[in-house]
């Protein structure tokens, strides 16, 4: 419990209990310029010295010199996502990065997130200078990170598997899931539109094309200008590599369990608690209910807006035997 992610944060009237979860305050204490107040750097700096875990995404960067001001009007929409997994970048087809695809160059994906956590622009253009540079002394920290992203294989499911029973999911898998989520699958990596996946809508509403025209000027004038963030009108088919460590599952983590998405949305749990460390092995995600995991975990209610548990319904359908040996198979990848 040393670890910075369980150390409470106290306010005057709060008591934020982990620092894995996920916020959004950007339009909620910012000037209407965009620009961040006293409140809003306050809060940046204390958030900032959790350390691990304490860097919630590049919409809300650590230091306000961070922020990539991109100069639109606080529209009031919530962009709640969780982090993607960043392993194995080189094995996942199609280069879409971000939840909804908003960029399929990693180089830009990388440099715009530097620059969202902190890091000054001046910085940047000298570390860009050396991202050839092929001595490790002197390549660019980017590049390098860039480099451990795509080849970091995902850590693999540490609990017994049932590998007869995995098989037999296998097949269920190639039937339902594969053209989407296989490696080598038709669709995946490609936005599937928000129509035909139906999930939670509001983190297309917060990305649209002022943005990310706004973001691709954002380096001009530099060596490393950006050039492809685009809106998109869907989420990506994800790889599913490393899946069992990735729950709570979705974009925006509102399916607590690989048990829970395979059931009818009137099935699945509405209220959890995520960021206990503890694994479900029969449910296949993390314990999120109970005492220990209220009080380690942040409430997350599915019926807010933003976090709904809704669509995506491959699966749901099939009989229990073969549910029970894809979820096997599920936690082979
Ligand atoms: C037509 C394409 C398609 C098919 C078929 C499909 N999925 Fe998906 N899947 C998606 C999309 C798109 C997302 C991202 C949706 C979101 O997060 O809002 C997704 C997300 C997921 C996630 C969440 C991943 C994470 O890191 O949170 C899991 C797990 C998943 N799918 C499992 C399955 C399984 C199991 C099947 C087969 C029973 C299946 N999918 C079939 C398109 C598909």
């Amino acid at each position: 419990m040393a670890d910075a992610i369980f150390q409470p944060l106290e306010f005057k009237n709060l008591t934020v209990k982990n620092r894995v979860f996920r916020s959004n305050i950007a339009g909620r204490l910012d000037n209407y310029d965009g620009s961040g107040n006293h409140a809003r750097i306050n809060w940046e700096v204390k958030f900032a010295r959790g350390g691990v875990g304490a860097i919630i995404s590049s919409f809300v960067p650590v230091q306000i010199r961070g922020r990539i001001n991109l100069g639109q009007p606080i529209d009031r929409t919530i962009g709640n996502s969780d982090m993607q997994p960043v392993w194995n970048l080189a094995k996942h087809p199609n280069s879409t990065y971000h939840w909804d695809g908003l960029n399929t160059n990693l180089q830009e994906v990388v440099l715009s997130s530097a620059i969202g956590d902190g890091a000054p622009l001046k910085w940047v253009d000298r570390d860009f200078a050396k991202w050839n540079a092929t001595r490790p002394e002197e390549m660019s920290s980017l590049r390098r990170i860039s480099n451990f992203i795509s080849s970091t294989p995902p850590p693999k499911y540490p609990f017994a598997i049932d590998a007869a029973l995995a098989q037999t999911g296998a097949a269920v898998f190639q039937g339902e899931c594969a053209s989407c989520h296989a490696l080598d699958g038709p669709r995946t990596g490609h936005v599937i539109p928000l129509a035909e996946v139906g999930t939670d809508r509001h983190r297309l509403d917060m990305w649209r094309q002022p943005a990310a025209t706004a973001y691709n000027a954002k380096g001009e004038g530099h060596a490393w200008k950006f050039s492809n963030f685009k809106q998109s009108d869907g989420y990506v088919a994800v790889p599913l590599d490393g899946l069992w460590l990735r729950a709570p599952y979705l974009h925006n983590g509102s399916v607590p369990s690989l048990t829970d998405l395979l059931e009818p949305v009137d099935r699945r749990t509405k209220l959890f608690w995520r960021g206990y460390d503890v694994y479900d092995q029969t449910r296949i995600g993390f314990v999120t209910d109970g005492p220990d995991a209220q009080a380690a975990g942040t409430r997350f209610d599915t019926t807010l807006p933003a976090n709904g548990n809704a669509g995506h319904m491959w699966g749901t359908t099939l009989d229990a035997a073969r549910k029970r040996a894809l979820l096997e198979f599920l936690k082979t990848l």
